[in-house]
C-alpha cells in the first residue's frame, strides 16, 4: 500500500483535533546527522546528557498515545527530544540568586507551558515549590494531566495549577486541573508577605474556600505571587508584533512578587537561523527533525516544523508540531522588556556548533562544555542560544 493509503489520522485522542499525520516510512529523507536548533540545547551539556539518558531509559515505559496503535504520543517524543528541564531550572535558580537573592525561589509560572514538563520538574526538587502553567493548547494540557501530573503523586500534583488560555489575556484563562486551595494551605504566611495574590488581594485570601473551588479563571484563583515567570523553547517568537510582546511582558511582570522576581525567556539566532535549514538528531527509537523554512527578512518570520521518524514502527509523524515564528532580535526584546517596566535586562549567551559542522560530527560531543556566559556584547556566529533575564 502506498504512503497515502496508509496515512493514519491520530485525531482520536482527547482534546482538539490533531493536525499531524502518521505515514509509512517509505521515503528516503532521513539523514543520520546530529541536529541543532532547540534540541541542540539538550545535546551540548553534560547534565543534559545525563537527563537525555534518563529519558531514553524511560522511553519504553511511557509515551504511547494511550491506544493499542503502538505509536508514541507526539508529546512524549517532543519531551524526549526537545526539552531539557533540569538544565533550564539550574539556570533559573542561578539567575534568581544573582539578580534577586535573599530567599529561595519557590513559585514558578511557566507561560507557553505545553505539557508543563519544566513545571513538574520544578515541583520535585522542593516540597514548598508551586507551579502555574499556561498554554493555548488544551490538548497539550490534557496530555500533561494524564501523563505528567497523574503520575507524580497527590503531594506533588496538588502544587501545580494548569490554565488554558492566551498569555495576552492570562486572567481570563481557565483552570483545567488542581486544587488551588491546597496550594494556599501548603503555603506559609511569609511566602506572600508584601505581595498580593495573582488576580486578587491579600484580604481576599480569607474568603470562603468554596468561592475558591467555584471559580475557574486565573483572575479569581488565589495563587502565590511568582518568584520566576519563564517562557521557553523560543515561545515568545509565537508573538508577532511589538505591541503584543510588550503586553505579554507586562502580564509577566504583574505576576511577579513585589519582593522581587525575574522573567526568563530563551531565544536563538545566528546566520544559520535566517534561512532554510533541516537538521536531525537520532535517538534510540526515533529520529527527530527540525525543519526551518525560508526566512522573510522584512517580517523576520519563518515556519518551524518538527517531524519524528519512528524506527521500530517504520512510521513518520510529520508536522507533529508547526510554529509560525517571528525571530526577535536581542535588542528588540530588551527594549520591550524595559518598556513593559522591567528594571534591568541581562543576556546570557552561548555559541553553538556550526550547523555545517554538526552535520558531520557526533551531536552529543560537539561543544558539550560550552556554558552560557553573561554578555553585553557578542559577535555574530553561525548559531547561538540565549537566555534573556528581565529583573522586576
Ligand atoms: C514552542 S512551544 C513551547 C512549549 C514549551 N514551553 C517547551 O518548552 O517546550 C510553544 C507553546 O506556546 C503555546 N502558545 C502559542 N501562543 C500562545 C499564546 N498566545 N498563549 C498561550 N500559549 C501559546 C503553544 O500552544 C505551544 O504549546
Amino acid at each position: 500500500m502506498g504512503k497515502h493509503g496508509k496515512k493514519q489520522s491520530l485525531n482520536h485522542r482527547r482534546g482538539k483535533r490533531t493536525s499531524y499525520t502518521v505515514e509509512d516510512d517509505n521515503e528516503d529523507e532521513i539523514h543520520d546527522y546530529p541536529p541543532t536548533s532547540s534540541a541542540r540545547e539538550v545535546a551540548l551539556s553534560n547534565s543534559d546528557q545525563e537527563s537525555q539518558e534518563d529519558e531514553e531509559n524511560q522511553e519504553k515505559e511511557k509515551g504511547f498515545d494511550g491506544t493499542n496503535s503502538g505509536i508514541p504520543s507526539k508529546y512524549s517524543l517532543y519531551q524526549q527530544s526537545v526539552q531539557s528541564p533540569k538544565g533550564d531550572i539550574s539556570y533559573l535558580q542561578k539567575f534568581f540568586l544573582m539578580y534577586v537573592g535573599g530567599r529561595a525561589p519557590l513559585h514558578l509560572q511557566e507561560d507557553f507551558c505545553g505539557t508543563a514538563l519544566l513545571s513538574v520538574e520544578w515541583l520535585h526538587s522542593d516540597a514548598r515549590r508551586t507551579a502555574v502553567g499556561l498554554d493555548l493548547d488544551v490538548e497539550a494540557l490534557n496530555w500533561c494531566l494524564e501523563n505528567n501530573i497523574n503520575r507524580i503523586g497527590a503531594d506533588v500534583s496538588s502544587r501545580i495549577s494548569l490554565f488554558h488560555g492566551n498569555v495576552l489575556q492570562p486572567l481570563e484563562s481557565k483552570l483545567v486541573n488542581g486544587n488551588p486551595l491546597e496550594i494556599m494551605q501548603n503555603m506559609t504566611l511569609e511566602d506572600n508577605e508584601g505581595d498580593s495574590m495573582a488576580g486578587t488581594t491579600n484580604s481576599e485570601l480569607q474568603g470562603s474556600p468554596k468561592a475558591v473551588h467555584d471559580t475557574k479563571s486565573l483572575k479569581d484563583v488565589q495563587l502565590p505571587a511568582r518568584d520566576i515567570v519563564c517562557a521557553f523553547n523560543y515561545s515568545c517568537c509565537c508573538l508577532h508584533n511589538r505591541k503584543d510582546l510588550i503586553l505579554y511582558f507586562k502580564h509577566a511582570l504583574n505576576a511577579l512578587s513585589r519582593k522581587g522576581g525575574i522573567f526568563v525567556m530563551d531565544l536563538y539566532g545566528g546566520t544559520s537561523s535566517e534561512g532554510a535549514l533541516r537538521l536531525q538528531r537520532r535517538f534510540s527509537n526515533f529520529t527527530y527533525t527540525w525543519e526551518q523554512a525560508e526566512f522573510d527578512i522584512i517580517q523576520r518570520k519563518t515556519r518551524i516544523s518538527l517531524h519524528f521518524n519512528l524506527h521500530k514502527q517504520h512510521r513518520k509523524i510529520r508536522h507533529a508540531f508547526s510554529y509560525s515564528w517571528r525571530l526577535w532580535s536581542l535588542p528588540e526584546v530588551k527594549d520591550c522588556l524595559e518598556e513593559a517596566g522591567f528594571r534591568s535586562v541581562h543576556f546570557w549567551i552561548r555559541n553553538m556548533p556550526d550547523s555545517e559542522q554538526i552535520r558531520r560530527t557526533d551531536g552529543f560531543s560537539a561543544g558539550r562544555d560550552v556554558k552560557y556566559e553573561e554578555a553585553t556584547s557578542f559577535q555574530q556566529q553561525d548559531s547561538w542560544n540565549a537566555y534573556i533575564v528581565g529583573v522586576a
